[in-house]
């Protein structure tokens, strides 16, 4: 039998590249950075899978490029927003995800982040490093309590959820604003469920987003949104960058209308060294590694591996973004 052709947009760990190697013909991009554009609608042809990453914009002129043969798109993230679901749909290529894997991971760094912030770690160390350390100070890098304070956690998903969770560790008062008004799971966790984002916003001291990208969702944190909230608010973003419009974020940081802002995620990504948010001494910015540590990331190469082999096969993904695409008559026998 013939073996599948795939293509691979960057060198994922080890143990889910090898699942695909052992099973189809490979190509990889071998680069530390994305691939150019023009290079992804060139390598694309022919292929019957993509393993692509969350850098590569895959739109229905990628698909096109690829041509019929293209039956599967296993995207190494949770979030998809990087994929023309409804173009994959319509050419019957099933769009897969790597949920559940990585959101105790991203939970934890979205509350290092909140930790960080809050009680001035980063600038602490760099203060100590650049050997201003002189004496134990009253005043020394004073910062604010997290135990006992209120958190709002936009959208209680699995990572929003996961975050509440820690979140009842320390105490905190936990409110959130879910779009799809989950009260049940909220009471579970005593959060308490807001019926609005202003209330949500006026009343928490950190609020961290926790929705997936999409035209309601952009620039959800806008000059209106930071304007409604306590001038000691932190904000955590470890979801995705464009939630937040970075020009009213920097202009808030910079005229305290908010405290702080700590995030994994930017727009643009990355953020050019020169970018003004990094002049700012209340802005801490991480290179988007929520997911980042070894066993998830690995975890994560296994579940692409598996959903892009399983559609390969014919068959029915674990973690199918677009059932509907199933729809397609390509799909006929699908298991
Ligand atoms: C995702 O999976 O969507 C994260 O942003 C990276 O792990």
């Amino acid at each position: 039998m013939t073996k599948p052709i795939v293509y691979i947009t960057r060198m994922i760990p080890e143990q889910g590249l090898q699942m695909v190697l052992d099973a189809c013909h490979v190509e990889v991009w071998p680069e530390e950075t994305p691939l150019p554009r023009e290079v992804l609608v060139d390598r694309v042809h022919g292929i019957d899978g993509l393993l692509s990453l969350l850098t590569d914009s895959v739109d229905a002129e990628v698909m096109d490029a690829a041509g019929s043969n293209l039956k599967v798109i296993s995207n190494y993230a949770v979030g998809y927003d990087n994929i023309d679901v409804p173009s994959a749909s319509e050419r019957g290529i099933l769009v897969c995800n790597t949920p559940d894997v990585l959101t105790e991971t991203t939970a934890d760094l979205t509350f290092a982040l909140l930790m960080a912030a809050a009680r001035r770690v980063v600038e602490g160390a760099d203060f100590v490093r650049a050997g201003k350390w002189k004496t134990w100070g009253p005043k020394l890098l004073l910062g604010l309590d997290v135990h006992h304070a209120t958190l709002g956690v936009i959208g209680l998903g699995r990572i929003g959820t996961a975050v509440a969770r820690r979140a009842n560790g320390f105490d905190m008062k936990v409110l959130y604003y879910d779009y799809h008004h989950r009260r049940e799971k909220g009471e579970s966790l005593g959060a308490l469920m807001v019926d609005t984002l202003d209330e949500l916003l006026s009343e928490s001291d950190f609020i961290t987003l926790h929705v997936p990208l999409k035209p309601e969702t952009y620039h959800l944190i806008n000059a209106d949104t930071l304007s409604k909230m306590k001038r000691t608010a932190i904000l955590i973003n470890a979801a995705r960058g464009p939630l937040v419009d970075t020009d009213a974020l920097y202009d808030a940081l910079r005229t305290g209308q908010i405290a702080y802002a700590a995030l994994d995620v930017t727009d643009p990504e990355p953020l050019p060294p020169d970018h003004k948010l990094l002049t700012l001494p209340n802005c801490l910015v991480v290179p988007h590694i929520g997911s980042a540590s070894i066993a998830t990331r690995t975890s994560m190469a296994v579940m692409a591996a598996e959903n892009l082999l399983a559609g390969l096969q014919g068959k029915v993904p674990k973690y199918l973004v677009n059932p509907g695409a199933l729809l397609h008559p390509r799909w006929k026998s699908a298991t």
